[in-house]
């Protein structure tokens, strides 16, 4: 018979401190100042913008927790266990586990997991005050991250269907809504050398765009906006693309962002939705974890392409083209009505 947890494991399980001392240890980037020679609480304190006194208590606890060692004369260093905390660590987790970054400002948002299991909906509004996107696009905290999301890694999730299996050869200029910093837009423009492009986003991923477009050598190809897919959209494009955008809005909200589309496309025009479908399956190690993740960061990550096609004829949109189904992606066109 397996061995029960005692009455400490269950504890140590369901502790909080930890993990937010380590993560704010990643966000104050203690173990690069430390590395650097700021190997003492004041001048630790100072650089980071904290109080000594409760600075001091956080790099105890990481002592004790075996992410820093102290020595005698009271400075601090970091043990093999927490080196990946480094910014230059080979496998670094600075980036992912800081506070100011993507993954690790959703992952704040489980501590009100209560509230995804009771409404279904993500948790981060209930938490924080407003939406997961709205956060990382307005708080200038979140430009660092952005801009490091490089862009070629952002690529994932069965994203070459999109320049795979659609035919780009008739279509001008594509508005590319949400585009996040750029790196599907750029990428198809450097396989469509004749295609223009605009990216609509929030704020920060908007600028990073831009500035990234600039940077490749696309600025007469590509302009990046900043907008919300809530207002109306800007004019002019043959396409409008919506890559892994509905999966992050309930029913009443994507089918608001495709009739936005559908207005600017106008009756010559198409919309694009490359929609993800995260399911997640039962038999994947971890995948109640995972899925749960899911759910508390996003309100619906799972829609087949029946469901969105009915989204879509809520929109006003009608399907004309179907591309691949894979078991993350699909593509479908459709023109409004
Ligand atoms: C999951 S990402 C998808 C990014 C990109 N289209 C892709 O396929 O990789 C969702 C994007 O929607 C953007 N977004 C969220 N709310 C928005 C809004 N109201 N208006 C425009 N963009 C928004 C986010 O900033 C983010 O870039």
């Amino acid at each position: 018979m397996a061995q029960q947890p005692d009455r400490g494991d269950l504890l140590e399980m369901a502790d909080l401190l930890t993990p937010a001392a380590i993560r704010a240890a990643a966000t104050l980037r203690v173990a690069d100042r430390l590395g650097a020679g700021a190997d003492d609480v004041v001048k630790l304190a100072e650089l980071t913008g904290t109080r000594a006194d409760l600075l001091e208590l956080l790099l105890r606890h990481l002592v004790d927790k075996g992410v820093l060692t102290q020595d005698d004369d009271g400075t601090f260093a970091v043990t093999e266990l927490g080196a990946r905390l480094r910014e230059d660590h080979p496998a670094s987790l600075r980036a992912h586990l800081a506070q100011d970054g993507l993954y690790g400002r959703a992952d704040l948002a489980l501590v009100d997991l209560l509230h995804t299991l009771r409404t279904g909906e993500p948790a981060h509004g209930a938490v924080f005050g407003r939406g997961y996107w709205e956060t990382v696009n307005e708080d200038p905290a979140f430009v660092e991250a952005l801009e490091r999301s490089e862009a070629r890694p952002q690529l994932g999730w069965g994203a070459e269907l999109i320049f795979d299996t659609y035919d780009w050869q008739q279509v001008r200029r594509v508005v590319d809504v949400g585009g996040h910093s750029g790196a599907i837009l750029m990428e198809l423009l450097h396989r469509q050398p004749r295609l223009h492009g605009t990216l609509v986003d929030l704020k920060n991923a908007a600028e990073v765009a831009g500035r990234r477009f600039a940077a490749a050598g696309l600025g007469d190809r590509a302009e990046a906006v900043v907008g919300s897919f809530f207002d109306p959209l800007p004019a002019g494009g043959d396409v409008y693309l919506l890559s892994a955008i509905l999966a992050d809005w309930s029913d009443e909200q994507a089918v608001a962002i495709l009739r936005r589309c559908a207005e600017a496309a106008g009756p010559a025009g198409k919309v694009l939705v490359a929609e993800v479908n995260l399911r997640v399956a039962r038999e994947t190690p971890g995948s109640a974890a995972l899925e749960l993740w899911l759910r508390a960061t996003m309100p619906a990550p799972v829609r087949t392409v029946e469901q969105v096609k009915a989204l879509a004829g809520a929109a006003g949109l009608r399907p004309t083209w179907e591309g691949p189904v894979t078991s993350v992606r699909s593509i479908l066109e459709f023109t409004p009505c």
